[in-house]
């Protein structure tokens, strides 16, 4: 799975900025083709752009509060994945952090990106005064089993409309920052 053995040394998470953001949209695009291909609609994968991505995700960097971390393959310094928070998007108190996106590059997965991504995230919500973080996730994603290795427990469902259809997906909550950065190895 993991293709890091050609790098020097592993992996580094520091804050996305936007010079950062047309490799961020690469990533979307080409994971979720990758990931999500038989699940959601061809058509709406053929068609994701990444130039709109990067767009999409510029306007999402300038909300108040909204944050981004980038893990970089350190030789060349490309961005292989990223994790994009902030206050949640329904109206719900303001402890309540979201992670809005997550998403490894496939050659990558399997390596501790996703998890290192999670724990600075954690440090970086509980140092904002979150004390509980939830994302959504689509019900037929295969990777649900991550957010549950974290420990991260399925609260509610819902809809959400993609292209011109519409999916189911679950919220998983974690409740503790605290500990989710803790049992995710510490501030970093
Ligand atoms: C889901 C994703 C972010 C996880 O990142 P990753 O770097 O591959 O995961 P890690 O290597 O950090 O895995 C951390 C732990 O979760 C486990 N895990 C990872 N993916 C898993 C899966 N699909 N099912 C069950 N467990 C999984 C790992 O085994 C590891 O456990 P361990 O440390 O006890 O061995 C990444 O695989 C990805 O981007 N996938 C495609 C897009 C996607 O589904 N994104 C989430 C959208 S909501």
């Amino acid at each position: 799975m993991a293709d890091i053995d050609h790098m020097d040394q592993p992996f580094e998470i520091r804050p996305g900025t936007g010079d950062d953001l047309f490799m961020i949209a690469g990533v979307l695009v080409d994971t979720w083709r990758s990931a999500f291909r038989g699940l959601l609609a061809d058509g709406f994968l053929d068609g994701l752009s990444r130039e709109e991505q990067a767009v999409r995700h510029a306007r999402r960097m300038g909300e108040p509060g909204v944050s981004y971390l980038v893990a970089t393959e350190p030789s060349v310094g490309d961005v292989i994945g990223f994790a994009n928070f902030g206050p949640a998007r329904a109206r719900l108190p303001a402890h309540i952090h979201e992670l809005y996106a997550l998403y490894v590059r496939a050659e990558y997965q399997g390596a501790g990106i996703g998890r290192a991504l999670v724990r600075s995230m954690a440090v970086h919500c509980a140092g904002q005064g979150a004390t509980s973080l939830f994302a959504w996730v689509l019900a037929g994603n295969p990777n649900r089993g991550f957010y549950e290795r974290l420990g991260a427990k399925a609260v509610e469902t819902g809809r959400i409309g993609l292209g011109d259809q519409s999916y189911e997906q679950v919220a998983y909550l974690w409740d503790d920052i605290a500990a989710l950065a803790r049992t995710t190895g510490g501030p970093s």
